[in-house]
């Protein structure tokens, strides 16, 4: 991709689990501003890469920039920090808090005050605690999730899904990385999570997508990269990579 601004770079990708190379000279760019989707087969190592960019792990080789400085080696709240957040495979709320308090839990990912202004509850703690509450409140809003003070763990399968969005968008990130967010949903749930994909997009941050419904995928990303067995065999507009050989292949198993 030569064109517009890159806000996320991985360059020459290497992680090996045991004996099983699981990433393979990935390299790929994250236009800003811009949706681009993460596909592959099952096993195709697309989770690898965000646990990469998150700092879940090291990886053996290669080089994660975000605007421009390396995220290697930064723990999984330091990148966050830098401005990127991300929703997991299988849901990670926390069952047994409300919504507001799962969500509130994204904004204290950013906040300034410490643990002695927490312990005396001093005026800059507590006004930043108003603000957190005020900023998780207009994110459930604007997400359309109206039980603010439920048990996160009593919604149904999308409407967690919306929370953990929530929580993520919450810590006003640049770059949201979603794993599989459609998986589960209905058709309906489907097309709600796109109109609010692509209105979170039109609000300016940038989206990497995992995800494995293609009409989805091919409904909304500008850009698709496609993983096979550790190694990028496609990166491109959706319409070119829909029509690419090695990807009907991998799709198709012939
Ligand atoms: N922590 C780990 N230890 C060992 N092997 C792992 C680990 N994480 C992933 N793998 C292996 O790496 C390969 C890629 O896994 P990954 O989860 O990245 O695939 P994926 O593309 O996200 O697949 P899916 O679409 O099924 O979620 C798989 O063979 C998986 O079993
Ligand atoms: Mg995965």
């Amino acid at each position: 991709m030569k064109e517009g601004k890159v806000i996320l770079e991985c360059c020459g990708l290497r992680k090996r689990f045991g004996g099983l190379m699981v990433l393979n000279n990935i390299s790929f760019q994250v236009p800003t501003g811009k949706i681009t989707a993460l596909i592959g087969p099952n096993g195709a190592g697309k989770t690898t890469v965000l646990n990469a960019i998150t700092g879940v792990f090291p990886l053996d080789e290669g080089n994660i920039l975000f605007k421009g400085h390396s995220l290697n080696g930064l723990k999984s709240f330091k990148v966050v920090e830098c401005g990127i957040a991300r929703t997991f495979q299988n849901v990670r709320i926390f069952p047994d808090m409300t919504v507001l308090d799962n969500v509130m839990v994204g904004c204290h990912a950013k906040t300034r005050s410490g643990f002695i202004d927490a312990l005396l509850h001093l005026p800059a703690m507590r006004r930043e605690e108003t603000a957190i509450r005020q900023c998780s409140i207009e994110v459930i809003e604007r997400l359309g999730i109206s039980e603010k003070d439920t048990l996160a763990g009593s919604l149904s399968l999308v409407g967690q899904k919306k929370v953990e969005i929530a929580r993520a968008l919450a810590s006003r990130p640049e770059l949201l990385m979603l794993d599989e967010p459609a998986s589960g949903l209905s058709g309906d749930e489907t097309r709600q999570l796109a109109e609010a994909l692509i209105e979170i997009g039109q609000e300016g941050i940038t989206i990497l997508l995992i995800e494995h419904d293609m009409n989805l995928v091919m409904g909304i990303s500008d850009h698709v990269v496609v993983l096979n067995y550790g190694e990028k065999i496609a990166d491109g507009p959706p319409e070119s990579v829909q029509k690419n050989d090695r990807v009907l292949a991998a799709y198709l198993g012939c």
